[in-house]
């Protein structure tokens, strides 16, 4: 099994990804940061911490991260599209579980020695915690294999701007600090999240499940989908998050990937939050840059209702 760490702002499509990973055999969850973005810090500690009870996996390590940016403070969260609670207001069942004492930055520091050289980061929130264990100590990048990220806009326009993505825009240094420190850097951007889209007639699967958990993202995905109405016209949704974590664990191929140059825009103008990919020259087919350490995913295999319905439901 590969062991994983899994950062999140656990609103419905983060809450859907920790299900992909917590039904996958490969997977050793070894631990969970929480960090501020779709609900803040504490709230999105709580729901993952709920979620894992109800999957029956209080085992697994969950810690509090960031509650603001780098530089700046904590937006407010997206209630119109996560819910009041992140989780479309759907109240899962209390839990007795607490989050560990350390916090998500030092428990990615921790787990980076522990599993070091082995370690592979999913991050689908913003990028405060890795990038606040990037400033605590600058070596833990030689100690991780990978990190997959779901974030940005390489070609397609942003969802918070018109040309930032959510997780990016929401601390442009953290993802600055991330796409240039020396690791293997996987983006999955809304290039690719916004074509692979999860139907109404999976959900009805996941509400027709016979465990509580499975049902209960099922139940969360309801307000997600009235939301993206607006953006498809029907009902369905994007899965950001999952997309990113069926990537990272090789459940759904990634298509054109070229490995190159991306920065993040940090200046105060209009352009704030924008990762820059330097996509020249790719034009006879995707062209890996020798230099680059960052692999943009601009498409991908058309399959997360039938991945996430197979990992759910088995
Ligand atoms: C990203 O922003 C959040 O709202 C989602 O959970 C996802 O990680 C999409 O832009
Ligand atoms: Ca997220």
């Amino acid at each position: 099994t590969t062991p994983i760490y899994l950062d999140c702002d656990t609103g419905v499509d983060d809450a859907i990804a920790l299900g992909l990973l917590l039904a996958s055999a490969e997977v050793d969850l070894v631990g969970i940061g929480g960090v501020h973005g779709n609900v803040s810090a504490a709230q999105g500690v709580e729901n993952t911490l709920r979620l894992l009870s109800l999957a029956g996996r209080d085992d697994i390590p969950v810690a509090v991260g960031e509650n603001q940016p780098l530089y700046g403070d904590f937006g407010g969260g997206v209630p119109h599209i996560h819910g009041s609670n992140g989780l479309g207001g759907i109240v899962l069942p209390a839990t007795a579980a607490t989050p560990v004492e350390e916090d998500a930055a030092d428990m990615l520091l921790r787990l980076s020695h522990e599993y070091a050289g082995a370690l592979e980061v999913i991050a689908v929130g913003p990028l405060t915690n890795l990038g606040t264990a990037l400033q605590r100590d600058p070596s833990v990048a030689g100690r991780i294999s990978s990190v997959t990220l779901m974030g940005g806009a390489a070609l397609d326009p942003g969802n918070i701007t018109a040309v930032a993505e959510a997780n990016i825009a929401n601390d442009a240094e953290a993802a600055l600090a991330v796409v240039s420190a020396p690791w293997p850097v996987t983006i999955v951007p809304l290039d690719a999240t916004m074509t692979n889209v999860f139907e109404d007639s999976d959900r009805q699967k996941l509400l027709a499940a016979e465990a509580m958990f499975v049902r209960s993202l099922g139940q969360i995905l309801d307000p997600y989908f009235d939301y993206y109405m607006g953006e498809f016209g029907r009902r369905c949704s994007a899965l950001h998050d999952p997309l990113a974590a069926a990537i990272a664990i090789g459940a759904i191929a990634p298509g054109n990937a070229p490995r190159v140059p991306v920065t993040v825009d940090t200046s105060d103008g209009p352009g704030r939050g924008q990762t820059i990919c330097d996509l020249r020259g790719q034009r006879m087919g995707p062209t890996d840059k020798e230099e680059a350490t960052v692999r943009v995913v601009l498409d991908a295999q058309d399959q997360l209702g039938p991945v996430l319905i197979d990992h759910l439901l088995s």
